[in-house]
């Protein structure tokens, strides 16, 4: 099997969607290895998200991700599994997310687009290290 790491954003987590975004992953027919409730510290959030260091949005994308708390995972399945899932997810401004996506049926606004998936075998790997590298 084929790891990637997965949240539901506090968003996500406070309207209640949870059960619905991972149903649809399982129904799929991939798996929930382990997942978890938590709030993300400033220092994770920043080392996650380090990427978009100095954009205009930085600032509110990591106040946002540590607000309250999000349900981090890892998923799994035969290949490609980052892949299928960012396919699953939609575009990143749910505006714009095709139906039959998790942000083009639940979302509209791009600050609260409910849902990351690692975008790269290699930030799979190193997104499953940043979140559980302690379990
Ligand atoms: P994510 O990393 O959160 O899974 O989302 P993504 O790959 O689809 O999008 P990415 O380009 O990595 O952007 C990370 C998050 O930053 C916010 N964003 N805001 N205002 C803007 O123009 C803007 N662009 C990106 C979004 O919340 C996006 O999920
Ligand atoms: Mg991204």
């Amino acid at each position: 099997m084929d790891s990637t790491f997965f949240m539901c954003k506090p968003d996500a987590v406070e309207r209640g969607l949870i059960g619905e975004i991972i149903a649809r992953l399982e129904r799929r027919g991939l798996v929930l290895v382990r997942g978890e409730l938590r709030i993300i510290d400033e220092a994770t959030a920043k080392a996650h998200y380090a990427e978009h260091d100095g954009k205009s949005f930085f600032d509110d994308l990591v106040s946002f991700i540590t607000r309250s708390p999000v349900f981090v995972a890892e998923v799994a399945g035969p290949k490609d599994t980052w892949s299928v899932v960012r396919t699953m997810m939609g575009a990143t401004d749910p505006a714009k997310a095709a139906p039959g996506t998790i942000r083009g049926d639940l979302a509209i606004d791009i600050a609260e687009n409910l849902v990351h998936g690692s975008d790269s075998a290699e930030a799979a790997a190193r997104e499953l290290a940043l979140f559980f590298s302690e379990q």
